[in-house]
């Protein structure tokens, strides 16, 4: 596997496979969308296979599939198939809104897919509404059942804080943990796309989080197994089944931990979140580079990896919107 110049072992690839969604959050876009990518400046699916078989090739086991929202992807469950395939995948995994899981965990399961995160913020529906300007919370949660019924185990669940918005849930969040199958994952809003608007008072630092949850429902327990793989840190309750997560971009330096590139759906490949730096694997993809030409490329984006960030004194960060990263 490829280390980076500060000695992190770069295994991990996100794969934004679309930049659409069927949702609109409010802390990742404004009510009537971003501009979008053109269809024929979106990799193909075999465009995308050749890159993770690269990737795979060179050490990255595991790939996530992200977006926008992977699941409007036409062609998506053949993707899966394609990629589940490679030799030396261990892991795939997908982020999604889990508003269309419910049709889509058993073909999902089926083609190869191993697990699935669902980004949830709120379990009032009403609020669900507004905060991502129409989707149904029922879905999600039928969604949610569906995966664990197919199998795509452990569900974890990301849970964007913001302060004045849906702060007032993270206990209720928490408490579910106590049940099987619940994993939540406490994450501070980032000034990206539409975040920007909660910069400063609308994040809760994960220490209040914390406090607030310790409080309410006992001390929480360092999970071990799980530290050092990435940007989460892991806890559990008293006599809890699930796990609870914490993803402080803004109030901890977790760069340290960073283990992964990004490839937007257009072929960039993103050395790190919060750089405007790309390097464009579509461009040679598509003039005929060699599979040796492309894996250069991939290994110039690990070297091109910053040591960090200080997000929270970042004005400007990444040009593009959040849904064409892929979060
Ligand atoms: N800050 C933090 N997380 C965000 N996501 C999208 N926009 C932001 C933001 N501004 C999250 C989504 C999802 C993941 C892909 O990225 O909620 O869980
Ligand atoms: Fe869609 Fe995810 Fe952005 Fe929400 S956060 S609008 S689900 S891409």
């Amino acid at each position: 596997m490829p280390f980076d110049a500060y000695e992190r072992p770069i295994q991990y690839l996100r794969v934004s496979v679309t930049d659409r969604c069927n949702l609109r959050c409010v802390y990742c876009m404004p009510e009537e969308g971003v501009p979008q990518l053109a269809h024929e400046d979106v990799l193909r699916n075999e465009e995308i296979v050749r890159i993770v078989r690269i990737a795979v090739g060179l050490g990255f086991h595991h790939i996530r599939l992200t977006g926008g929202e992977p699941l409007v992807r036409r062609g998506i469950v053949d993707l899966v198939a394609n990629l589940a395939r490679l030799p030396g995948l261990d892991d795939l995994s997908m982020t999604t809104n889990g508003i269309l899981l419910r049709e889509y965990a058993v073909p999902l399961a089926r083609a190869g897919l191993h697990r699935v995160n669902i980004s949830l913020d709120t379990l009032r529906p009403e609020r669900f509404r507004q905060m991502t300007r129409w989707g149904d919370l029922e879905d999600v949660l039928a969604g949610r059942e569906a995966a664990l019924a197919a199998g795509l185990r452990p569900v974890k669940v990301n849970m964007v804080v913001i302060r004045g918005l849906n702060d007032d849930e993270v206990v209720d969040m928490a408490r579910l943990t106590l049940e099987p199958d619940w994993h939540i994952r406490f994450i501070e809003v980032m000034p990206l796309g539409a975040g920007v608007h909660w910069v400063g008072d609308g994040v809760v630092p994960s220490v209040e989080i914390r406090e607030r949850i310790e409080a309410a429902l006992g001390p929480l327990t360092p999970v071990y197994g799980e530290v050092g793989v990435g940007p989460a840190r892991y806890y559990q309750l008293p006599k809890a089944k699930g796990t609870i997560g914490f993803i402080s971009a803004i109030t901890e330096h977790f760069c340290q931990y960073c283990n992964r590139l990004r490839l937007t759906s257009d072929g960039q490949l993103l050395p790190c979140l919060l750089s405007s730096a790309t390097i464009d694997l579509r461009t040679p993809l598509r003039n005929g580079a060699t599979d040796e030409e492309l894996r250069a490329l991939f290994l110039q984006a690990v070297v091109a990896k910053p040591r960090g960030h200080t997000l929270s004194e970042i004005a400007c960060p990444s040009a593009l919107p959040m849904s064409h990263i892929g979060g």
